[in-house]
C-alpha cells in the first residue's frame, strides 16, 4: 500500500453530510467569526506582545505583527480555499487526507496536536498565573507552578509541584465543551465581546499617554546589552519578534475544525478565518504601538518592572488615574483565555474525532455522546493529555513548541493548495485562493521564516515530536487504517 494513499473526497464529503451520525450544523457566519476572535486574542497579545518589545523588536512589534499576520493572510486564504472545498471537521489534517496522502496528513496531524493541545495547555498555565494576580497571590507557589520551576527569596527556594489551577480550568471548560457546541458558542461569544472591549479601551484610554521619545529609536540598535544574534534587534529583531507575537495569531485555523458543524460552509468558512484575522490584525498593532508608547521597551525584561502581567503593569505605572482599568483588564483576561482554551480544546478534539474515524487512532476518540452529539471520549482523554502538560510542563515551554506546530501545517496547507491546483484543476472550488502560486509560495516562505527564528532547543524538541509521531504511524496507525481495509 503506498504512503500517498488518498480518501476519496466524494465519500469525506458523504460521510461529513451523514446527518444521524455526525455533527449538528448549528454555526453561522456570525458565531464562525466569534469562534475565531475568541481563540485568537489571549496569551499571545496580553503576554508575548511585551515579550517580542523588550527580547527582539522595540517598538517595532507592530512590523512583528505585520510580518506575523502577512504570513497568516496568506496561510489563511489557502485554509479558505480548502475549509470551502472539503467542509469536514479536522482541519488541515482533512485537507491534506484528499490532497497530499495519508503519511503527510499523520505528519499535520501529530503537528496540529502541538498546536491546539499544548496552545491550551499554554493559556491555561498563562490563565494560572493571571488569576493567582488576582487573588493576591492565595494559591502558594508549589501548586501554581510546575515541577520544572522554582523561585528563590529571602534564600529560601520554593520549587513547583503541580499546576492546580490550570487543571481546574482545563477541566471545567471539556466538561462544557461536552455539553455542546451551541451552547458553548454562546459563552464564547459573550467572551469574545469582553475580550475585544477591553482591547479598545486599553488602546482608546492608553492613547492619550504616549510618550513619543519611547518610540525613538524604532528598532532596538546593534550593540545594546543582551541583544546580540541576528533575531534581537534590528530588522532581524523584527522576524525574532514575529516568531514570538505569532502565537497571538493561533486559532484562526480553529475556525476549519468546526467546518463539520456550520451551517453553510462554503461561504461562512471563508468569511470566519479571514474576518476574524483581519479585525485581530488591527487590534494587535494599535494595541502594540500603546503599549511600547507608554512604557519603554526596556521594561519589559526586566523582572522587577514589567516582565509578568505587562499590560497591568503598564497601565498601573505609567497610566495615572486608572488603576481600576488593570483590575479591569485582569478579570477580562481571564474571561479571555477561557475561550482561547476553549477553542483549542475543541479544535484538537475534532482533529482527533476525524482521525479515529479514519482508522488512524483508536475508535474511542470518535464516539458522540447519545444526546450531546459531541465526541465526549475524545474530550475527556484530551483533558487528560493537556492537563499533564498544563501541571508539569512551565508555560514558555509549551508555548514555543506551539508556535512550532502550528507554522509547520501553515507551510504544508499553502503549499498543498498549490500541489491540488495543479493535479486537480477540475475540483469544485466555491473559494479559490487569490494568486497561485504566488500567495501559497509566500504564505510557505514567511511562515518557513519565521520557524527559523524559533529558538534551537524548542526546535531540536519538536523534532523529537515528529519522529516520535512517526514511529506510532509505522507501529499502529497505518495497517489500522480505513484505506487499509477492503471496503
Ligand atoms: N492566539 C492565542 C493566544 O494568543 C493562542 O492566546
Amino acid at each position: 500500500m503506498s504512503l500517498f494513499r488518498k480518501k476519496d473526497l466524494a465519500s469525506l464529503l458523504a460521510q461529513a453530510d451523514n446527518g444521524e451520525k455526525g455533527l449538528k450544523r448549528t454555526l453561522g457566519a456570525g458565531n464562525l467569526v466569534a469562534l475565531g476572535i475568541g481563540a485568537i486574542i489571549g496569551a499571545g497579545l496580553f503576554v508575548r506582545t511585551a515579550a517580542a518589545a523588550g527580547q527582539a523588536a522595540g517598538p517595532a512589534v507592530t512590523l512583528s505583527f505585520v510580518v506575523a499576520a502577512i504570513g497568516c493572510a496568506f496561510a489563511g486564504l489557502c485554509y479558505a480555499e480548502f475549509a470551502a472545498m472539503i467542509p469536514v471537521a479536522g482541519s488541515a489534517y482533512a485537507y491534506s487526507y484528499v490532497t497530499m496522502g495519508e503519511l503527510v496528513a499523520w505528519v499535520i496531524g501529530w503537528a496540529l496536536i502541538m498546536e491546539y493541545a499544548l496552545g491550551a495547555a499554554t493559556v491555561s498555565i498563562a490563565w494560572s498565573e493571571y488569576l493567582n494576580k488576582l487573588l493576591g497571590g492565595a494559591v502558594p507557589y508549589e501548586w501554581s507552578h510546575s515541577p520544572l520551576e522554582s523561585i528563590t527569596i529571602d534564600g529560601v527556594t520554593r520549587t513547583g509541584i503541580m499546576n492546580l489551577p490550570a487543571l481546574v480550568i482545563l477541566l471545567l471548560l471539556t466538561l462544557l465543551l461536552i455539553k455542546g457546541t451551541q451552547e458553548s458558542a454562546f459563552v464564547n461569544a459573550i467572551i469574545v465581546f469582553v475580550k475585544v472591549a477591553i482591547v479598545m479601551l486599553f488602546i482608546a484610554l492608553g492613547w492619550q499617554f504616549i510618550e513619543p521619545a519611547n518610540h525613538v529609536p524604532y528598532m532596538i540598535p546593534e550593540g545594546t546589552a543582551d541583544h546580540e544574534g541576528f533575531f534581537k534587534h534590528g530588522y532581524g529583531g523584527i522576524l525574532g519578534g514575529a516568531a514570538i507575537v505569532f502565537f497571538a495569531f493561533i486559532g484562526f485555523d480553529a475556525v476549519s475544525t468546526a467546518a463539520q458543524e456550520a451551517k453553510n460552509p462554503k461561504r461562512d468558512m471563508p468569511i470566519g478565518i479571514l474576518g476574524s484575522l483581519v479585525v485581530c490584525t488591527i487590534l494587535y498593532i494599535l494595541f502594540g504601538h500603546v503599549l511600547t508608547g507608554v512604557a519603554p521597551y526596556t521594561d519589559f525584561t526586566d523582572p522587577t518592572k514589567g516582565q509578568e502581567a505587562s499590560v497591568a503593569y503598564t497601565i498601573s505605572t505609567y497610566m495615572k488615574g486608572y488603576e481600576w482599568l488593570s483590575t479591569m483588564i485582569t478579570v477580562a483576561i481571564l474571561a479571555g483565555f477561557s475561550s482561547v482554551i476553549l477553542v483549542m480544546l475543541m479544535g484538537q478534539s475534532r482533529i482527533f474525532y476525524t482521525m479515529s474515524q479514519d482508522g488512524l487512532i483508536p475508535k474511542a476518540f470518535g464516539d458522540l455522546h447519545p444526546r450531546f452529539k459531541t465526541p465526549y471520549k475524545a474530550n475527556l482523554i484530551l483533558f487528560v493529555f493537556v492537563g499533564l502538560f498544563a501541571a508539569f510542563i512551565p508555560g514558555h515551554m509549551a508555548g514555543d513548541l506551539t508556535s512550532f506546530g502550528t507554522l509547520f501545517a501553515f507551510v504544508l496547507v499553502s503549499l498543498g493548495v498549490w500541489i491540488l491546483r495543479r493535479k486537480s484543476p477540475e475540483m469544485q472550488r466555491p473559494f479559490k485562493t487569490p494568486l497561485v502560486p504566488i500567495v501559497p509560495i509566500l504564505g510557505a516562505v514567511i511562515c518557513l521564516g519565521m520557524i527559523v527564528a524559533i529558538d534551537q532547543r524548542t526546535l531540536l524538541f519538536a523534532m523529537i515530536w515528529m519522529v516520535v509521531g512517526l514511529l506510532v504511524y509505522f507501529s499502529y496507525s497505518r495497517s489500522r487504517s480505513m484505506l487499509h481495509r477492503p471496503s
